[in-house]
């Protein structure tokens, strides 16, 4: 029988008009130009509050449960499956072989252009382009047509225009897509049958896939973007995953989260350690907006060089970068430690190993402000969050069990990992905010 709390297509088609009112309203009021097609358009919508945000949400929610309905349970599976994955494919192409540029912004390029410019068999260029143009990124002068060529609209034109976007799809889609679909393999390999998901990192799925050594032979992510490449070319993921982390901080206005993590202001002249802090782009705002701190950035060697071309020369003497593998004792003796958005990316005895190879530095007092995810979006206190949000959560969560069999924790499990590294780390201060998605967790050294 008909559940008459259960949505319907008309129910939703209301929901759908209601919400995308209240959001073209907001958009108006506040002067946010609203996003078109086309290749002019802008790229994103700026300066969203949080409410509003949560409304953008609970539009793209009905939306895809129209979406779901419309199809029928049965065939909104089989239409997913038929193109997840050569959707996802298409785009990574794209992103790899720079299609982007092989399109000027204005005008259009023909089939053969393109090919010619990315290096590809024009077969390729258009098959890849064609199935593309159906998600909506770029566009046929002539849809239909032999004789058409390929224009930039604004889903293309926003990655033409941002290396930040590019470096986001390479660092997320082609590193970690992969593993994730020998998950089923991995799971029953290594996890079946046993209480909980296997903490070795020789048995994540990245780790498999890249142990026989024919995609080359690695055993973590971060392995493969220190080393992937030779001579000049050696390391260029990780300048990519630098663009992307700083691409991260810009498309969801994180500058904030570092700079209220913390009463800079309280401790004067001090020293800060940025620990895994990639090519500084966190400690120059930093550094910049409280200019008594004196801030070490700790990262892998192939950051560095992207460290010194971007570090402000106004900057150079209150910001510098050490290639420190953090694993290893900690070298500098500093007031404040940064841990942002690092320990997620281990399963937990390596980030207990991790905080241990801190003790030595430490100073009584010494303060060590940690910078995560949130957790788990459902455990948040107040009402449940759009699904679309939660599951921003739960991609990541997924994409670190394969990567490094890491989870995504809630504040109480960084407070037990702290106690296990050493009982002299006492939990200060917790600040968990589930619409930046970011919680802020204090610990001082009682040593
Ligand atoms: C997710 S990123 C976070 C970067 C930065 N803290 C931020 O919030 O934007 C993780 C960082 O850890 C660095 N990393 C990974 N393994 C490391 C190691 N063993 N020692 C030092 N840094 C490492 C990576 O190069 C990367 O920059």
């Amino acid at each position: 029988m008909a559940d008459s709390q259960q949505p319907t297509l008309n129910s939703l088609a209301a929901k759908i008009t209601e919400l995308s009112e209240t959001f073209t309203k907001y958009l108006k009021e506040n002067n946010i130009q609203q996003p078109t097609f086309a290749a002019d358009s802008p790229t994103s919508y700026s300066n969203l509050s949080p409410e509003i945000f949560v409304t953008r949400q609970q539009l793209a929610d009905a939306l895809s449960d129209l979406w779901y309905l419309s199809q029928g349970p049965s065939e909104s599976i089989y239409n997913y499956v038929h193109s997840c994955i050569p959707d996802a494919a298409a785009l990574n192409i794209l992103n790899h072989f720079d299609f982007w540029s092989a399109v000027p912004l204005e005008g259009s390029a023909s089939y053969p252009e393109i090919a010619q410019r990315v290096s590809l068999p024009v077969d390729v260029a258009r098959r890849v382009l064609q199935h593309a143009v159906t998600l909506r990124i770029f566009e046929e002068t002539e849809p239909g047509k032999s004789s058409s060529n390929i224009r930039h609209n604004s889903r293309s034109a926003a990655l033409a225009r941002n290396a930040g976007l590019q470096a986001l799809v390479s660092s997320v889609l082609d590193v970690a897509s992969a593993p994730m679909m020998i998950m089923p393999e991995t799971l029953n390999r290594y996890s079946r049958g046993k209480p909980a998901l296997t903490q070795n990192m020789d048995e994540t799925s990245f780790a498999l896939m890249y142990s026989g050594g024919q995609l080359g032979k690695y055993r973590t992510s971060w392995d493969m973007l220190e080393n992937e490449g030779e001579g000049e070319n050696k390391g260029w993921r990780q300048r990519k995953f630098v663009a992307f982390m700083a691409y991260i901080k810009e498309l969801f206005h994180l500058e904030g989260v570092l700079l209220d993590a913390y009463d800079w202001k309280s401790v004067g002249k001090a020293t800060v350690v940025d620990v895994g802090g990639s090519a500084g782009h966190d400690s120059f705002v930093l550094a910049r907006k409280f200019p008594d701190l004196t801030i070490t950035v700790q990262d892998l060697p192939q950051v560095k060089p992207v460290f010194e071309a971007n570090v402000p020369e106004d900057l150079k003497d209150r910001v510098s970068f050490v290639a420190h593998d953090f694993f290893q004792p900690q070298p500098v003796q500093a007031d404040i430690y940064i841990i942002k958005l690092i320990l997620h990316d281990w399963p937990d005895h390596e980030a207990v190993r991790m905080l241990r190879a801190m003790i030595p530095a430490l100073k009584p007092g010494a303060r060590i402000v940690l910078i995560e995810y949130i957790g788990n979006q459902r455990e948040t206190e107040g009402p449940s969050l759009p699904r679309s949000i939660q599951n921003m959560g739960t991609a990541t969560d997924l994409r670190i069990m394969a990567l490094f069999n890491a989870e995504e924790r809630p504040v109480e499990a960084w407070a037990k990992i702290f106690r296990d590294a050493d009982e002299r780390f006492e939990l200060a201060h917790v600040n968990a905010n589930p619409l930046t998605f970011i919680s802020v967790v204090e610990f001082v050294w009682r040593g």
